[in-house]
C-alpha cells in the first residue's frame, strides 16, 4: 500500500532514503520515518505528515550512517500519528521494522507477547513484528534465520524490512503479497517498495516474489524462501522510466486502479470473511454493535460514486438483512431538516473521508442524536475521526479523480455489513454461507473479466465520438447504470445518463434513434425478461445497444449489437462486476478522445468545498 526504502554501502543512507520515500510519494501515504544505524545505536526520527515533514524534522537534527531503512505509511491499523508511523522497535530500540500491508493475526500475537513482557507504544499490527523478532532472538542469534521464523507465524500481507543495531552488515527484506524489488551496486544494495525509488542507483534488480526473503548485505544478496532453501536471484534490467514505474507500467492510474480490484476487493474482506462459517467479522463495528443491531432505520449518505454504493447497499441491507434503508445525497440531507432518533444509525460513505458535504451531514446527523458511523478509504480522515466508529474499506490510495477500486471496495464493505446485520437479525448459518462463498468468489470473478479488456476497448473505439449515452439497468443494477454514467461523463465529457431501464417510457425513449448508444445492465436474474423488454424496445426505435450480460446468456446475441460478458454471481453481489466492464468502457472512450483521464477538466479528487 505504501513506500518501503532500505540502503546498505558506503554512502550515507539518509539523504538517499527520503529521496526514495520522495519518489514514493504518488503512493498517497499519511506519515513517513526513517532508521539509520549510527555508530552502534539506531537512531529513529518519524513523524505524521509528508516526507517534506519528515526532511525538516532531519535538518533539525543531522544524522547519517550507511545503513539505514525508510517508510511512508498508508495507515491500516491505528490512526496517523507520530507514534503509530514508522519505523517501529522491539522493546530495547535494537531491532527496528518497516513494513506495508496488514497482519490479520496480530492481536492474538500482541496478546502473547505483552504476557511474555513486552511493552508496546504504538496502535499499529506491524509492531508485533519487532516484538516477535526479540523474543526469538533470546534462542536464535542470527538475524536471518529469527525473521525467517518469526515470517512463518505471520497472517496476512506484508513487504518487510528489518535490521538490527546488533548486525551493521546487514538487513532483512521479506515478502508476501506487498511488493519489493532489490536493487544491486557496486559495494551498495537497496531495497524499495518499487523500481521509482531505485532507478537513479542502479538498474540491476531482482523483483522479490511472495514467500521469498533476501539477506542483504554491502557485498552481496542471497535470497531464500521461508523454508530455509536459498533460491537462485532472478535478475532483471529496467528499461522503462520513473513515471511509468509509478503507474505501475499502466497508461494511466485510473487503468491501474481498475487493473488493482481484484486484490482490493479481496483486501476489503481479508480477516473479516468467515466462509465456511457464513460469519462476517468487522472489528470496527464492536463499539457498537448493540445500536447496531438495534437499529430501526439505516441511512446511507454519501455523495458521487459513493452515493452509487449507498444506492446498491439499500437493496442488499433491505432484501438480505431485512432493516429499514434509505440513501441521502449528502448535499440535500445537510439541508432539509431531517427527522432522526436515537435508533437511527447513519453511514457516511467517503472514499477521501475528507468531501464537505458529506462531513457536515455527518455533524448534522450526530447533532441529532443517531449514530454515526464511517465507510472510509483514508484511515484518521476527517469522517473517519469524527464517525462513532466505522469500517476502512482498505483500498490503498486511489489517485485518478475517477473513483473505480473504492467503489467496488465500498460494495464490498457494505456486503460485509449486511451479512453481519443479516447473521445478527436472525439469518441461518447455512444460508449465510452460500452468500459468503459467493463473496469470497468474487476477486476471482473480477480478474477474469479484466482478461477481457482488449475487446472492450474494440467497442470504445466505435462510440468516441458520439455526443450522448443512455445507461439503463434495474434493481441493484439501477445504481450501476448511473455509476457508469458518471465515469463516462467525468472522464470523456460525453454527455451521459443512468435511469431505471423501466423508465424509459416515462419520456427518455423519445431520446432514442440510430445515434444513440445505449448500455443495458442486463444479468441472467429474476428480472432478465423485464430487461429483455426494454432492449427490444430501443431496437425497434434503432438504438444502439451494448449489454453487460452472463456468459452463459444464449439469447442476448440477437438483441445487442456488442455483448460485454461477466460471471454470475448472487444478484446484490452483481453489481461488483457489473460496473468493471463499465469502468473500463469509460475509459478507453476517453482515452481515445485523448481527454486527462487521471486528472479530468473542473473536477477534484476529494471535493472539500461546499
Ligand atoms: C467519482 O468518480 C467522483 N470522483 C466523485 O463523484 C466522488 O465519488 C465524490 O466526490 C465523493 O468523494 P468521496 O467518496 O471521497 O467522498
Ligand atoms: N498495517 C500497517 C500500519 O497500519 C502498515 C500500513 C502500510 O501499508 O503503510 O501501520
Amino acid at each position: 500500500m505504501c513506500g518501503i526504502v532500505g540502503y546498505i554501502g558506503k554512502r550515507d543512507s539518509v539523504p538517499l532514503i527520503v529521496e526514495g520515500l520522495r519518489r514514493l510519494e504518488y503512493r498517497g501515504y499519511d506519515s513517513a520515518g526513517v532508521a539509520v544505524l549510527a555508530g552502534d545505536r539506531v537512531f529513529i526520527a518519524k513523524k505524521a505528515g509528508k516526507v517534506a515533514d519528515l526532511q525538516a524534522m532531519l535538518d533539525t537534527g543531522p544524522v547519517s550512517g550507511t545503513l539505514g531503512i525508510g517508510h511512508t505509511r498508508w495507515a491500516t491499523h491505528g490512526e496517523p500519528t507520530d507514534v503509530n508511523a514508522h519505523p517501529h522497535t522491539d522493546c530495547n530500540g535494537t531491532i527496528v521494522v518497516i513494513h506495508n500491508g496488514v497482519i490479520e493475526n496480530f492481536r492474538a500475537l500482541k496478546t502473547t507477547l505483552m504476557r511474555d513482557g513486552h511493552t508496546f507504544t504504538s496502535e499499529t499490527d506491524t509492531e508485533v513484528v519487532a516484538h516477535l523478532i526479540e523474543e526469538i532472538r533470546k534462542e536464535v542469534s542470527d538475524l536471518g534465520e529469527a525473521v525467517r521464523l518469526a515470517l512463518l507465524q505471520l497472517e496476512g500481507t506484508y513487504g518487510l524490512v528489518v535490521m538490527s543495531a546488533e548486525n551493521p552488515e546487514m538487513f532483512v527484506a521479506a515478502r508476501k503479497g506487498s511488493p519489493l524489488v532489490i536493487g544491486y551496486g557496486e559495494g551498495e544494495n537497496i531495497v524499495a517498495s518499487d523500481a521509482s525509488a531505485i532507478v537513479e542507483h542502479t538498474r540491476t534488480v531482482t523483483y522479490l516474489e511472495d514467500g521469498q526473503m533476501a539477506i542483504v548485505r554491502r557485498d552481496g544478496v542471497s535470497i531464500r524462501t521461508l523454508d530455509d532453501a536459498e533460491i537462485p536471484k532472478a535478475v532483471e534490467h529496467i528499461s522503462f522510466d520513473v513515471e511509468q514505474i509509478e503507474k505501475g507500467g499502466f497508461d494511466h492510474f485510473m487503468l491501474k486502479e481498475i487493473s488493482e480490484q481484484p486484490e482490493t476487493i479481496r483486501n476489503a474482506m481479508r480477516g473479516r470473511l468467515l466462509v465456511e462459517r457464513g460469519e462476517v467479522v468487522l472489528g470496527g463495528l464492536q463499539p457498537v454493535r448493540d445500536k447496531l443491531f438495534d437499529a430501526q432505520r439505516i441511512i446511507l449518505i454519501g455523495c458521487g460514486t459513493s452515493w452509487h454504493a449507498g444506492l446498491v447497499g439499500e437493496y442488499m441491507l433491505e432484501q438480505i438483512a431485512k432493516i429499514p434503508t434509505e440513501v441521502e445525497y449528502a448535499s440535500e440531507f445537510r439541508y432539509r431538516n431531517p427527522l432522526l432518533g436515537p435508533r437511527d444509525v447513519v453511514f457516511l460513505i467517503s472514499q477521501s473521508g475528507e468531501t464537505a458535504d458529506t462531513l457536515a451531514a455527518l455533524r448534522e446527523a450526530k447533532k441529532r442524536g443517531a449514530t454515526v458511523l464511517g465507510i472510509v478509504n483514508v484511515v484518521g480522515s476527517t469522517i473517519a475521526r469524527e464517525s462513532e466508529a466505522g469500517v476502512y474499506i482498505h483500498a490503498g490510495p486511489e489517485i485518478g479523480v475517477a473513483s473505480t477500486k473504492a467503489f467496488t471496495s465500498q460494495l464490498t464493505v457494505l456486503s460485509l455489513i449486511t451479512l453481519l446485520l443479516a447473521r445478527g437479525r436472525g439469518m441461518a448459518a447455512q444460508d449465510a454461507v452460500v452468500l459468503t462463498r459467493e463473496l469470497d468468489a468474487i476477486p476471482a470473478k473480477v480478474k477474469s473479466i479484466l482478461e477481457n479488456a482488449a475487446r472492450i476497448r474494440e467497442i470504445a473505439r466505435e462510440f468516441k465520438d458520439a455526443d450522448h449515452f443512455l445507461y439503463l439497468g434495474r434493481g441493484a443494477n439501477f445504481p450501476v447504470a448511473l455509476e457508469g454514467a458518471l465515469k463516462l461523463k467525468e472522464i470523456s465529457y460525453i454527455h451521459a445518463e443512468g435511469y431505471p431501464a423501466a423508465e424509459m417510457k416515462h419520456g427518455p425513449i423519445a431520446l432514442i434513434d440510430e445515434r444513440m448508444p445505449v448500455v443495458f445492465i442486463a444479468p441472467k436474474d429474476a428480472i432478465y425478461d423485464k430487461v429483455v423488454s426494454n432492449i427490444q424496445e430501443v431496437k425497434a426505435r434503432k438504438g444502439r445497444i451494448i449489454a453487460i450480460a452472463n456468459e452463459d446468456d444464449q439469447d442476448i446475441e440477437s438483441m445487442a449489437e456488442f455483448v460485454i460478458r461477466v460471471p454470475r454471481t448472487y444478484g446484490f453481489f452483481g453489481p461488483i462486476l457489473n460496473v468493471v466492464p463499465l469502468q473500463l468502457l469509460s475509459y478507453f472512450i476517453a482515452v481515445a478522445r485523448g481527454t486527462n483521464v487521471d486528472q479530468p477538466r473542473n473536477l477534484a479528487k476529494s471535493v472539500t468545498v461546499e
